[in-house]
C-alpha cells in the first residue's frame, strides 16, 4: 500500500546537498528544515541569539505540535495510515490510524480541558507503554499545557518530587502496566506519592484501565474512559508562540537532584522531526519503524512521540521487556510487523549477544534495512554483532549520539553516505557543529593520528537545545555554559580518529550509565545516607559486562543504629532495596561494600576514581593526594574477603 503524502518529498536532498546548505546558509538551512512543519502563523526570524545561553528559535512563529503530528497528515489524506501497531505483553494487539490517533487525542484535550487543565499547566504522566500514553501527550501538547513524563519504572518517592518540583495539577496513570508476566502497579504508586497532601498542587488524578487491577478511586481520582466518553470529540487546535514550553523531564546531573530539563515547541519538533528522517534514511512510504525507548526518556519523546508522528510513519508500540515470556519476543515482533527501521541500546544487543543467536536466528528479519544504537557507546563486538546476526550484514548502522538536553540526535553516520566504523558515532549532522577541546577550552590538535582525547562542546545553538532548567535558570547557565565560555559543555569526553571522525569517550562527570539510563552518583549517595544505617555513602560506576556501568556503593554504617546487628548481607539486601524503592529499580545498587572509612583527600574530597579502581578489581592508583593512605589498605582486603549478589 502506498500513501498519497510521501515523506520521500521531505528527504529528497541528499546528504551531500543538506551539508553543504547547512555550510554555506546555517540559519537558511534550520529555516527550510523548520518549514517542513506546519505553522499557523509562519516566523520570519530564524535564531535570536542576542542574550547567549537563551536562544529564541522563530520566535514570531505559531504552531501546535499535536497538529504537526496528526492532523496535517489526516488533511493530506493519511487518515487511514496506520500510526501505531500495539502489542501488549500479554500479546493483544490494537492498530491505531493516524485518523483514530487524532480522534482519541481531541477528546482526550477536551477532557482536559473539562478538568480545568489551560495552556501553560504542568501535567505529570505516569503510564506504561500503551497508546493511551502518546495519546496523553499529544492532548497535553494540543492545549499548550507543558507535559512531564515520569517513567513509570521509577518509584513514588521520584514522582512525588517531580511532581512538586513542576506543581503538575494533574497527573495521568493507569491502573498498570504489564511487565513480566505481571501487572506492574502505578495508581498505587501514584496513591502513595500523594498520600497525606505531600503534592497538593494536584487537583485530578487520570486513570486508564489497562490491568483491570484494583484501585482506589476516591473523589479527585477519575477514570480516562469516563472522562473521553463525556468529552466533546471535536476540538480545534489553535498556534502557540514557538517557544512556549512543550515539556519538561527530568534527568539525573551530578547533584543529588535531578533537573527538568525544558524544552519548547517549534524549535524542538523542527529538530525531532529533521534528525528522525535525516538519521533514518526515511524514503520509503511504506516504512515501518520501531524504537524501544520507553516514553519515560528523552528517546521516547523525540523517536516515539513527535520525531515520528510528525512524519506520519508507521510504527511499533510495545509494552513490555525483550525477555517476557521469552528471548524471541523482539525478534517475533519484527517479523510479525515487518519492520524496517529498528531503534535501540547497546545493552540489549549485549543482553542478546549472551543469550546466544539462536533465538534472532530462528525469525525472517529481511525486511531490516537500517539499524540505530542509543544511549552509551556502542562496543565494536556488540556493533558487528548487531550488523550480522540481525542485520544480516545488509543494514546500515546508525550509533546516534545526544542527550535529555540536546533534544535530538547530534553525531550520528548519515545512511548510504559514509563508511560506518563499529564504535564511532562519527559526525556531526549537516546544521550541527560540534568540537573537542581541551582542559583550557582550546581546540584538540587534530593530526593524520587523530587527535588526544578531550571534552566534546557543541559550538552553535542549535534548534532543539534546552532552553533551561525548569525554574532555575542559573543553574542552566552554571551546569551548560559555564565550563568552556560561549559554548555548550555536553559531560562526555571525545576525541578524534585519523579521519576526522569521533570516538565517544564516556561521561567525564559523576553521572554514569546503566544500561543506558542515565542515573547520578550523588543521588544515590544522597538515598543511602537517608537510610537510619548509613553514615557516610560513595557511588561508583564499575564497568559491567552488559549494562556498561553497574552501581557500587561504599558505605560506612552507624553502629549505634544497627540495633540487634544484622550481617553484611543483610545489610546489603536490605540498602539495595531501599535505594529501589527510593528512587527506582534501575539505581539499584549492584553491590553494597561495608566499609569503615572512605578514601578522601586532604580537603575532605572523596576519591571515588580509588573506589572505581577497588570495585572493577584493578590494583588501586596513585595514592599520594590522600590524606590517609591506609585507608585504600583496609578497603581492598576487606573486598577480597566478601561479596553479595
Ligand atoms: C548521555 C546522555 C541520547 C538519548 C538517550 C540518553 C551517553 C548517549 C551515546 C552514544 C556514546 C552516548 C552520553 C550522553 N550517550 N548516546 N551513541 N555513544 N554515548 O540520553 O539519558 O540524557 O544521556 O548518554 O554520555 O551524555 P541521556
Amino acid at each position: 500500500m502506498t500513501w498519497p503524502y510521501k515523506i520521500s518529498s521531505m528527504t529528497s536532498k541528499t546528504n551531500q546537498e543538506l551539508r553543504d546548505e547547512a555550510n554555506s546558509d546555517r540559519l537558511g538551512f534550520w529555516a527550510n528544515q523548520a518549514h517542513q512543519l506546519s505553522w499557523h502563523k509562519p516566523f520570519t526570524k530564524t535564531l535570536d541569539w542576542s542574550n547567549p545561553p537563551f536562544a529564541k528559535w522563530f520566535e514570531d512563529g505559531q504552531i501546535n505540535a499535536s497538529y504537526n503530528c496528526l492532523d496535517r497528515h489526516v488533511l493530506a489524506g493519511l487518515g487511514d495510515k496506520p500510526a501505531i501497531l500495539f502489542e501488549g505483553e500479554p500479546g493483544d494487539t490494537q492498530t491505531y490510524t493516524y485518523s483514530e490517533l487524532l480522534e482519541q487525542t481531541k477528546k482526550a484535550a477536551n477532557a482536559l480541558l473539562d478538568l480545568g487543565i489551560r495552556s501553560g499547566d504542568r501535567v505529570a504522566i505516569y503510564m506504561p507503554m500503551i497508546p493511551e500514553t502518546l495519546i496523553a501527550i499529544l492532548a497535553v501538547a494540543r492545549i499548550g499545557a507543558v507535559h512531564s513524563v515520569v517513567f513509570g519504572g521509577f518509584s513514588a518517592d521520584s514522582l512525588r518530587s517531580r511532581i512538586n518540583d513542576a506543581q503538575a495539577k494533574l497527573v495521568i496513570t493507569a491502573d498498570g502496566g504489564f511487565r513480566k508476566g505481571k501487572a506492574h502497579p502505578l495508581k498505587e504508586a501514584v496513591d502513595h506519592a500523594l498520600q497525606d497532601n505531600s503534592c497538593p498542587s494536584i487537583e485530578h488524578v487520570l486513570v486508564v484501565q489497562r490491568t483491570n487491577t484494583a484501585v482506589a478511586m476516591e473523589d479527585k481520582d477519575i477514570w480516562w474512559h469516563d472522562a473521553l466518553a463525556k468529552a466533546e470529540p471535536e476540538h480545534e487546535a489553535i498556534g502557540f508562540d514557538s517557544e512556549h514550553p512543550l515539556f519538561i523531564l527530568y534527568t539525573s546531573g551530578t547533584t543529588g537532584k535531578p533537573k527538568g530539563i525544558l524544552h519548547t515547541t517549534g524549535g524542538y519538533l523542527t529538530g525531532a522531526s529533521y534528525t528522525h528522517r535525516t538519521v533514518f534514511d526515511l524514503k520509503s512510504d511504506t516504512d515501518v519503524y520501531w524504537c524501544t525507548a520507553d516514553v519515560g526518556w528523552i528517546t521516547g519523546h523525540s523517536y516515539v512521540v513527535y520525531g515520528p508522528l510528525a512524519n506520519g510513519v508507521t510504527q511499533v508500540i510495545y509494552e513490555g521487556t525483550p525477555d517476557s515470556p521469552n528471548f524471541e519476543r523482539w525478534w517475533e515482533i519484527i517479523e510479525k510487523f515487518k519492520v524496517s527501521i529498528f531503534y535501540t541500546a547497546p545493552t540489549a544487543i549485549r543482553t542478546f549477544m549472551k543469550v546466544g543467536r539462536a533465538v534472532v536466528d530462528g525469525h525472517d528479519l529481511s525486511s531490516l534495512r537500517i539499524l540505530g544504537s542509543v544511549g552509551e557507546p556502542i562496543n565494536p563486538e556488540a556493533w558487528e554483532w548487531y550488523h550480522k546476526v540481525v542485520g544480516g550484514s545488509r543494514c546500515e548502522i546508525v550509533d546516534t549520539w545526544w542527550q535529555t538536553e540536546t533534544g535530538s540526535i547530534m553525531i550520528s553516520p548519515v545512511p548510504h553516505t559514509m563508511q560506518t566504523k563499529p564504535g564511532s558515532a562519527q559526525r556531526a549532522l549537516p546544521g550541527i557543529t560540534v568540537g573537542i577541546v581541551d582542559e583550557n577550552g582550546s581546540p584538540v590538535i587534530n593530526s593524520s593520528e587523530g587527535s588526544e582525547a578531550g571534552y566534546l562542546t557543541i559550538d552553535e545553538p542549535w534548534p532543539s537545545m534546552l532552553k533551561g532548567i525548569w525554574g532555575d535558570p542559573e543553574r542552566f547557565v552554571e551546569t551548560y555554559w559555564s565550563r568552556f565560555p560561549g559554548k555548550y559543555f555536553a559531560g562526555d569526553g571525545a576525541r578524534f580518529d585519523e579521519d576526522g571522525d569521533i570516538w565517544l569517550l564516556g561521561r567525564i562527570d559523576d553521572v554514569i550509565k546503566v544500561s543506558g539510563h542515565r542515573l547520578s552518583t550523588a543521588e544515590i549517595e544522597s538515598a543511602l545516607v537517608e537510610h537510619h544505617w548509613v553514615a557516610e555513602a560513595a557511588v561508583v560506576g564499575a564497568q559491567d559486562e552488559i549494562t556498561e556501568q553497574a552501581v557500587v556503593a561504599f558505605v560506612i554504617l552507624r553502629q549505634d543504629e544497627l540495633g540487634d546487628a544484622p550481617d553484611e548481607e543483610e545489610i546489603g539486601k536490605v540498602l539495595r532495596g531501599w535505594v529501589s524503592e527510593k528512587i527506582g529499580a534501575i539505581a539499584r545498587p549492584r553491590q553494597i561494600m561495608v566499609v569503615s572509612e572512605l578514601p578522601k583527600t586532604r580537603s575532605g574530597k572523596i576519591m571515588r576514581r580509588l573506589l572505581k579502581d577497588v570495585a572493577e578489581g584493578r590494583p588501586v592508583g596513585d595514592t599520594t593526594t590522600l590524606a590517609d593512605s591506609s585507608v585504600m589498605n583496609s578497603i581492598n582486603d576487606k573486598l577480597h574477603s566478601s561479596t553479595n549478589d
